[in-house]
């Protein structure tokens, strides 16, 4: 039989040397293209879908292109505006064209038309012309709609409940209401709504949309998001009621170490304007003010650390409906806090993400029954009830379990994660908290009566985030871990990335997210949300250029080695991933400055002091007699971070045009790699600190000179043999299999990341476990507990390792910012046998499949339009042929030949190879 039109086998010549480039080679892939559709989708502005209240200038508009022909890029697009949708279509009055642009973008294209101002409404459409000829039709429409930009534009007042609390505790969560007539018909509204305190609004009862726990935190002194929602659907002509329940959250609840509450101010507050237009085009404004009433009612206490307890029985019935009395209620004062700090909410909102029902029920005695959901997470519970009015019900939450079977809470600290219910009637009720998280997988309901089958549901609540990343392989103990690092990222991205999600901390601790960042940003699309949180970490940088070591601050400690270096690595590492320059323009002095403290306290020698600092927290400690602590210096990790941040920062400068800045910090990282050298690393190639962080530090931030690599990664590789294990902490941990397998040691990279016994990445799957767990021994092998005082069974940030395992086993590789081109290597070992990837880049989605079975090594490859791959198929010989399948596309060729790999460059499209294959 044969082969059909694309499949062609080549038999390789020995090496292959400068073949085509991929610009020659997409001309000659041109011919004969079948007829295709081609058409712009996914439209977004700012990342987001039709996002309402942008505050941003010039927001960005980005697409994708959707091509049934195989090797489409974009050649130009063009871009129309409207202020209607009926003006968009009959292509009338533009806002503004672009006119047709020759260009292959497809993202970040920034809105050049006349200056934005309050409200505004832009709808806008996109069409393009590939590189066959076509042109699409117009695309769907989308919008943005502009948010209040000035201080001024709130009419509304700040009001405070006129209620006397003691705040040294937590108190009630506080009612607002306000009735108001329409007298006219409506043509839309839309509510601009924040508060001191974390708040759920209601229009006639009904709730506001579905975002929990808004406005978030941020560093709400100097930034505090407002929320924008259509409220159209939700209005009357005649008699309305708002309402908006507030509670303590971020703003007053307990946060931080030490029982510390009130961080932010003791009081809650309220400021909301709902705007409506009506059919006549007149205005109606309703915002806070005196006239707005509060009471506190059923949520008697709500603490995101400590629970929340709710009495149904003090729930005000109708409060937040027309014709009810709030007579009894107590007035509201105006403030005067300030609104010069009120901006646009740019990232996602958590919400509800999953559900997940219970694997398994025990009773404990007569009223306590102990529910296993199966999975850590980070939520809340969903209660069912039935009984009688009065009766009380407990729900517990913790991690694990103790070894006879009972909540483990002692790493809990202070965090009680505890909710109380107490029931309204003697009907069926269901009830879930509103102000709190917790992170539990087991939950112990305390009840007055045998629960209903259905009693208990996790609700899995996290930041909003499109997912984007895909990892399954043919070892169920690495796909445990894959699991495991998604659920941990799934319950510390809860609009700050956090440390952990149970104890009494939850903080933004930077070096966490520095070090998770590149493997998060490949699970989910994460650029709003760093957008968000680095304009916390500028907001909060002190004055001399120290980065506080949690954001938004609230403790005040910082300037810590791989802990301030998020300043610079978090927005660098949003730009590799989506190709996003204004996170580096926008953070760029931040940046700058916090390298300059920096390089202001190491005097000449550019030797970091890096006494007080984490240096490589929670690293391999042993008690045997004939085993060293993997303690690597703290001066040394400083150092390395320091010319990390650096290069970065030169690299940034570059990027940004910022010649002199790049030419300035290009030479003083080569100055401080020189005194990194000199007074780290021994003649004979050792680190001073002879720790596997040591070498992977020097190594992966290219702090050894050439000559000395091969030698220092060798002994790297006998560090690893001689534990036969690793021992890093966070900062070498992310940077260990990378480093390994970049110096020829892939095998030994394999070894670690398969290994199953204690310490390894696989030991607390061999437990149980369900997320990352802070410690690699965070249960110990006799069973027993690592120290209470800090053990999170949901920690990030050893989860770094699934950036390796995407790009390596994966082998999808980012080769210019936002993947716009890309390289697909994977690498096959550690005994798997297949490993599916796949990753949902701005331009779409880019896949590797590949597969060893009868002697054969498969692999399916996905590109999407508007980018390139250079694959890069593995083979035992470097004769072996190997067989390529384009589809409905023109077969590449290959374009290099060496070591056991052949490289094609391909346009979009899927591509399979395959060859023969035998085990090294
Ligand atoms: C946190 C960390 C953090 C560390 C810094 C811990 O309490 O949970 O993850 O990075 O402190 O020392």
């Amino acid at each position: 039989m044969s082969p059909p039109r694309s499949l062609t086998t080549h038999r390789l010549p020995k090496r292959l040397s400068s073949l085509p480039r991929i610009a020659t080679l997409l001309t000659i892939m041109t011919v004969s293209v079948p007829a295709a559709t081609l058409s712009p989708t996914h439209l977004r502005t700012e990342y987001r879908t039709n996002p309402l209240g942008v505050d941003s200038p010039r927001p960005r508009l980005y697409w994708q292109l959707q091509s049934t022909a195989p090797n489409t890029h974009q050649i130009a697009y063009e871009i129309r505006t409207a202020a209607t949708l009926g003006d968009l279509s009959a292509a009338k009055s533009p806002r503004w064209k672009s006119g047709r642009v020759d260009s292959d973008r497809t993202t970040h294209i920034v809105y050049e038309g006349p200056a934005l101002v309050s409200r505004e409404v832009m709808h806008w459409q996109v069409r393009v012309w590939d590189n066959h000829g076509h042109v699409s039709a117009w695309s769907e429409p989308a919008r943005w709609e502009m948010g209040l930009l000035e201080p001024s534009d709130w009419s509304a007042d700040w009001i405070e409940a006129a209620i006397d609390e003691d705040t040294s505790i937590s108190n009630p969560a506080q009612y607002f209401r306000r009735d108001f007539a329409l007298t006219k018909p409506i043509a839309s509204a839309r509510l601009y709504i924040t508060s001191h305190g974390v708040y759920e609004a209601s229009l006639n009862g009904q709730r506001i949309g579905e975002d929990l726990l808004t406005p978030g935190w941020t560093s709400y002194a100097h930034r505090l998001p407002y929320q924008v929602h259509d409220v159209t659907a939700l209005l009357v002509e005649g008699d309305n009621t708002l309402g908006a329940l507030v509670g303590d959250g971020w703003w007053r609840g307990q946060m931080g170490w030490g029982g510390k509450r009130n961080n932010y101010g003791e009081k809650l507050a309220l400021i909301s304007q709902l705007e409506i237009t009506h059919s006549d085009g007149s205005i109606t404004r309703i915002g806070t003010d005196p006239t707005w009433r509060a009471a506190t009612g059923a949520i008697l206490f709500s603490d995101l650390y400590n629970g929340e307890s709710y009495d149904a029985r003090l729930f005000p019935d109708g409060w937040n409906r027309p014709g009810f009395n709030a007579t009894s209620w107590t007035g509201a004062v105006v403030r005067d806090h300030p609104k010069s700090n009120l901006i646009a909410t740019v990232n996602d909102p958590m919400r509800r993400i999953e559900e997940i029902t219970p694997v398994n029920v025990t009773p404990l005695g007569d009223d306590r029954w102990l529910y296993d959901l199966g999975q850590n997470m980070v939520g809340w519970v969903r209660l069912k009830t039935t009984g009688q009015p009065g009766e009380t019900f407990v729900l517990r939450h913790a991690e694990v379990l103790t070894p006879d079977g009972k909540l483990y809470t002692e790493n809990l600290r202070s965090a009680q994660q505890t909710v109380h219910y107490t029931r309204h009637g003697d009907g069926d009720e269901t009830y879930e908290p509103h102000f709190t998280l917790q992170g539990f997988r087991y939950v112990e309901l305390t009840a007055p009566n045998p629960p209903v089958p259905d009693a208990i549901t996790g609700i899995v609540i996290h930041s909003d985030l499109r997912p984007t990343g895909q990892f399954t392989s043919s070892d169920e103990m690495l796909n445990q871990l894959q699991s495991n690092i998604v659920w941990g990222m799934k319950g510390n991205f809860v609009d700050v990335p956090t440390d952990c999600p149970q104890r009494d901390e939850r903080l933004g601790w930077t070096g966490d997210t520095q070090v998770f960042a590149p493997t998060a940003s490949f699970l989910m699309d994460t650029a709003a949300f760093y957008t968000k949180w680095t304009g916390d970490v500028m907001a909060d940088q002190e004055t001399d250029g120290s980065i506080p070591n949690v954001i938004p601050k609230v403790l005040k400690e910082g300037g810590v080695a791989g802990w301030a270096d998020a300043a610079v690595i978090v927005p660098w590492t949003v730009y590799l991933n989506f190709g996003d320059k204004r996170i580096l323009e926008t953070n760029y002095t931040c940046m700058r400055n916090w390298v300059e403290k920096v390089r202001r306290e190491t005097g000449d020698n550019l030797i970091v002091n890096g006494s007080g600092h984490f240096g490589d927290w929670l690293f391999f400690k042993t008690s045997k007699w004939n085993v060293q602590d993997a303690i690597t210096d703290k001066d040394l990790i400083a150092t390395a971070y320091f010319a990390r941040s650096t290069a970065l920062l030169a690299k940034t400068a570059r990027v940004l045009g910022h010649e002199s800045d790049a030419a300035t910090y290009a030479v003083l990282s080569r100055q401080i790699k020189t005194g990194f050298q000199r007074e780290f690393i021994t003649p004979g190639a050792r680190l001073m600190s002879d720790t596997q962080t040591a070498y992977v530090l020097a190594l992966g931030f290219d702090l050894v000179p050439p000559a000395q690599q091969a030698a220092v990664a060798a002994h790297l590789a006998a560090n690893v043999r001689q534990y036969g294990h690793l021992t890093t902490g966070f900062l070498g941990t992310p940077l260990l299999t990378d480093t390994l397998s970049e110096n020829g040691y892939t095998d030994l990279a394999f070894e670690l990341l398969m290994r199953r016994d204690y310490p390894s990445w696989l030991y607390p799957v061999t437990r149980g476990a369900t997320t990352i767990w802070e410690r690699w021994d965070g249960i110990k092998e006799d069973g027993s507990f690592q120290n209470r005082g800090m053990n999170s069974f949901n920690h990030y940030a050893y989860g770094a390792v699934g950036d390796w395992i995407y790009r390596t086993i994966g082998g999808i590789q980012s080769t210019s910012p936002g993947y716009r081109t890309v390289r697909i290597a994977p690498v096959p070992g550690g005994g798997l046998t297949h490993a599916n990837t796949s990753f949902e880049s701005l331009h779409g989605r880019i896949s590797s499949a590949w597969r060893i079975a009868d002697g054969v090594f498969a692999l399916e490859v996905t590109v999407p339009p508007n980018t390139t791959a250079a694959v890069v198929v593995p083979h035992p010989g470097d004769s072996a042929p190997i067989t390529v399948d384009a589809g409905t596309g023109s077969t590449p060729t290959p374009t290099t030949h060496a070591d056991g790999h052949t490289t094609y460059e391909v346009g979009s499209g899927t591509y399979r190879f395959r060859t023969p294959w035998h085990d090294a």
